[in-house]
C-alpha cells in the first residue's frame, strides 16, 4: 500500500508538469492563458503561431503519461500502471502548480492510453487524426477519440481497462465543457486558420 501511494503521488506530480506554459514561458510566446481559449494544452501553444513549441507540448504532455504508466509497470505491475495514469492524467487536469487550474487532457490521455495498451493507443490516436483531418477542430477530435477507447477495449481488449478508460473520457469531455458550448453555437474555431 505504501508503493501504491508513493506510485499515486509520482504519477500526480509528473502529470502536474504544465509543459505547454514551461515552453512557451521559456520562448517568450507570451502568456498562454491570455492567449485562445487560454488552455495550457498543445492546441492552445499552435495558437502563438509556434509550430515546434506545440508539437514540443503534444510530446512532453503525451510523453508524462506515458512514462508514469512504464515507471509504475515496472515497479509494481499492471494496476500500479493504471493508478499512475490515473494520477498523471488528474495532475495534467488539476496541478497544484496552477491553483488546480491546468489542462483538459487529451494529449496526457493518449500518452497514457499508449502505454496501458499500444494497439488501443494507437486506435485512439488514429480516430483523433482521422476526425481533425474531416473537420479541423481540435476538440471535436478529442471528444470523440476519448469516447472511442472503451467500446476499443470492448471489442478489442484488454477489458480491464475499460474502468479507466470510462473514467478518463468522462473528464475529458468535462474539461471540454466550453468547447462543446461553442462546437454547438458553431463557434468553435478550426485549427490552422
Ligand atoms: O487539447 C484540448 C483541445 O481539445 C481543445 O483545446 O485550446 O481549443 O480549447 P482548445
Amino acid at each position: 500500500p505504501l508503493l501504491l501511494a508513493l506510485i499515486g503521488i509520482g504519477g500526480y506530480l509528473l502529470g502536474s508538469i504544465p509543459f505547454g506554459i514551461v515552453i512557451t514561458r521559456a520562448l517568450g510566446l507570451g502568456d498562454l492563458r491570455k492567449i485562445g481559449s487560454g488552455n495550457i494544452g498543445a492546441t492552445n501553444v499552435l495558437r502563438t503561431g509556434h509550430k515546434g513549441a506545440a508539437l514540443a507540448t503534444l510530446l512532453l504532455d503525451a510523453g508524462k503519461g506515458g512514462i508514469a504508466v512504464l515507471i509504475a509497470r515496472a515497479l509494481a505491475g499492471e494496476d500500479a500502471a493504471q493508478l499512475a495514469g490515473f494520477t498523471a492524467f488528474l495532475g495534467h487536469l488539476y496541478p497544484v502548480w496552477l491553483g488546480f487550474r491546468g489542462g483538459k487532457g487529451v494529449a496526457t490521455f493518449l500518452g497514457t492510453l499508449l502505454a496501458l495498451s499500444w494497439p488501443i493507443g494507437l486506435m485512439c490516436c488514429a480516430t483523433w487524426l482521422v476526425v481533425v483531418a474531416l473537420t479541423r477542430i481540435s476538440s471535436a477530435s478529442a471528444l470523440i477519440a476519448s469516447l472511442a477507447a472503451a467500446p476499443y477495449l470492448w471489442f478489442i481488449g484488454p477489458r480491464s481497462m475499460i474502468v479507466l478508460a470510462l473514467a478518463l473520457a468522462a473528464l475529458v469531455w468535462i474539461r471540454h465543457a466550453s468547447n462543446i458550448r461553442r462546437l454547438v453555437n458553431g463557434t468553435e474555431p478550426r485549427v490552422g486558420r
